[in-house]
């Protein structure tokens, strides 16, 4: 697999167009599969506190003999450790786990609009980054709202909003505010969680006049809307063929089919979902 196309971060720091996404694997599945998919060209890792596959994660990485300036780290915040102390203290136990002296990427999980803390977290997570602990910092589940919020306490936006985003759930709108604001946008369960999607005549018709997978389809569609898709597959052969996607393009027609459907949310809500 040719290396995937890397974006550019507002705060100027690269991330790779395609990544690899690790839940729900547990750590003995994530090290064996984070060795591979960077033995296969994926750059951009994707863990999380509440994975509960730092440690796995980690050991992938160092076995893989990949250079650590290569790769591209993320791993996220839990809501039980939301509070500008919290974080502090969470970001040492992620580091230790992850046996890394630095994370590339760390997001909120979820903004827990409940307990309403992230500003304290994110104030946090502006500290983690000029002490150069972490290169690049941003949010997963906010909302345009949540946003705004953020950058009026601080004046720092998120580089990377991770949000829940398949055909069946298109995000235009976070989309629009994402791009107006400099944020990369990260699909989580870009696949749609392997669901009906992949199953789709539609789906199926697209590929088939392209001779690719319906997978290679749905993640091709994430990477010409400009998102970071972070398909997780526990199969080495289903692995390197979702990365493939940057040998053949959907026209606009194509593009526009595969979204036109009532939109289906499979995950929490962000104004709503309780996530320690
Ligand atoms: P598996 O790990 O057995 O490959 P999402 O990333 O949207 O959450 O989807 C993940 C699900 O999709 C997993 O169940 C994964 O199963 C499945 N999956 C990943 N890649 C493919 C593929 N190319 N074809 C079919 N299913 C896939």
């Amino acid at each position: 697999m040719a290396a995937p196309p890397v974006h550019t971060l507002n705060d100027s720091h690269p991330l790779p167009a395609f990544g690899f996404g690790t839940y729900p694997m547990d750590d003995a599945e994530a090290e064996r599969a984070v060795a591979d998919a960077l033995a296969a060209g994926y750059r951009l890792i994707d863990t999380a506190v509440n994975y509960r596959n730092e440690a796995g994660v980690g050991r992938g990485i160092a076995a893989s003999g990949v250079p650590r300036e290569d790769i591209v780290v993320t791993t996220k915040l839990p809501g039980r450790h939301h509070g500008y102390e919290e974080t502090l203290a969470s970001f040492e136990e992620s580091r230790a786990r992850l046996g890394l002296d630095r994370v590339d990427l760390y997001l909120i999980h979820w903004p827990n609009p409940r307990i309403d803390k992230y500003v304290d977290s994110w104030r946090a997570m502006i500290k983690l980054r000029d002490d150069g602990l972490v290169r690049s910092i941003g949010v997963s589940n906010f909302t345009p709202e949540h946003i705004r919020r953020l950058e009026k306490a601080t004046g720092v936006l998120p580089a990377v909003n991770q949000i829940e985003l398949h055909p069946l759930l298109p995000q235009d709108d976070a989309r629009a505010f994402h791009a107006r604001n400099g944020i990369v946008t990260e699909s989580w369960s870009p696949l749609g969680r392997g669901s009906a999607l992949l199953r789709d005549e539609g789906v199926a018709r697209i590929a088939a006049a392209h001779g690719v997978s319906s997978a290679q389809v749905i993640l091709r569609w994430h990477v010409q809307l400009g998102a970071v898709p972070l398909p997780k597959s526990g199969d080495p052969g289903r692995r390197r063929a979702n990365a493939d996607v940057f040998g053949f393009a959907l026209d606009p027609g194509e593009m526009a089919a595969l979204a036109d459907r009532s939109p289906r949310r499979l995950g929490g809500d962000p104004e709503r979902h309780e996530e320690f």
